[in-house]
């Protein structure tokens, strides 16, 4: 390999491997109303911990949001009596509402995402008309990544990997010998994230996953959703590296760059867009803040016409 920041998590991963105490615990807590995945994860050695890709529970018919995901989460920290010192979105989400801001309350942890939300927020402040109190600058988040980033989660390592495709923001956290990938690959059995969304691109989606795809075979996989393949009857958010270059049915080993971007472009045409992608982007390019309210105090989310 001569990409530097994967040699980095590489070696991260090997060395976490071979050091029991460096490995994180992981706790998933699954929404079945969005199929999302979002991880506690903590270093057992000093409790110190990061929340990954939190749910805010919305209703679309009355615009209301709740609590009762994210609520399950602080119970369980709080169990655990587990500091949490960063809140963690592998992307801006177009199928859930992030629930960070509340957990900063409850919780605190600084909120991070890639620095390339700053795209993100220019192309869907364009699509919105969001007028200028939107700042396309990244400035509601307390830190933007960047590829090959570290940082420390109490004594476990941590190394940022720059993974686009799906969205041009999306970042995976490699932390001990665990990866949550975010929107790339799914399970082995369903294949891989979508790459149609605005700022979205399949080649580069392709190329970002064998990036993911050259990391040590027994690395932890933990992905932001599931939606169980064809006669699968249970959830699975965990899997393996060389579990995915055996099995994955849409980029096992083998499968070309061409092979792959005719597919997904081909099964990308016939997907509908999430159900809550409207309020889901308005908000979480906003790190997780409803949008500035009219004149009446009220925020609202908008719906452009024929537009998307
Ligand atoms: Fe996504």
């Amino acid at each position: 390999m001569t990409d530097t920041s994967l040699n980095l998590a590489a070696s991260q991963i090997l060395n976490a491997l071979a050091n029991n105490e460096l490995r994180p615990v992981v706790r998933t807590f699954f929404d079945q109303a969005t199929f999302t995945a979002s991880h506690v994860v903590h270093d057992p050695s000093t409790k110190s911990a990061a929340i990954i890709d939190s749910v805010l529970d919305y209703d679309p018919a009355s615009g209301r949001t709740s609590f009762s995901s994210a609520q399950n989460i602080v119970s369980y920290v709080k169990e655990n009596d587990l500091h949490i010192e960063w809140q963690l979105e592998t992307h801006a989400h177009a199928d859930h509402l992030s629930a960070a801001p509340w957990l900063q309350e409850q919780l605190g942890g600084e909120l991070g995402i890639g620095a390339q939300i700053i795209t993100v927020q220019e192309v869907f402040g364009k699509i919105f008309n969001a007028d200028t109190r939107f700042a396309r600058d990244g400035s509601q988040f307390d830190k933007l990544f960047h590829d090959g980033n570290q940082f420390r989660i109490g004594n476990l390592n941590v190394t940022v990997l720059h993974v686009p495709g799906h969205t041009p923001a999306d970042m995976a956290f490699v932390i001990g010998d665990a990866a949550f990938i975010g929107d790339t690959l799914f399970m082995p059995d369903y294949g891989t994230a979508r790459a149609d969304f605005p700022g979205g691109n399949a080649t580069t989606l392709f190329r970002s996953i064998r990036r993911l795809l050259s990391l040590p075979g027994k690395t932890r996989v933990f992905l932001c959703h599931d939606y169980k393949a064809e006669g699968r009857d249970q959830f699975a958010w965990e899997t393996t590296i060389e579990a995915e270059r055996a099995h994955n049915i849409h980029v096992h080993d083998g499968i070309t760059e061409e092979n792959f971007v005719k597919m997904r472009t081909n099964r990308d045409a016939t997907l509908n867009l999430p159900t809550l992608i409207m309020p889901s982007v308005q908000v979480n390019i906003r790190g997780g803040h409803m949008p500035e309210p009219d004149d009446n105090g009220t925020s609202y989310i908008k719906i452009p016409v024929n537009k998307l």
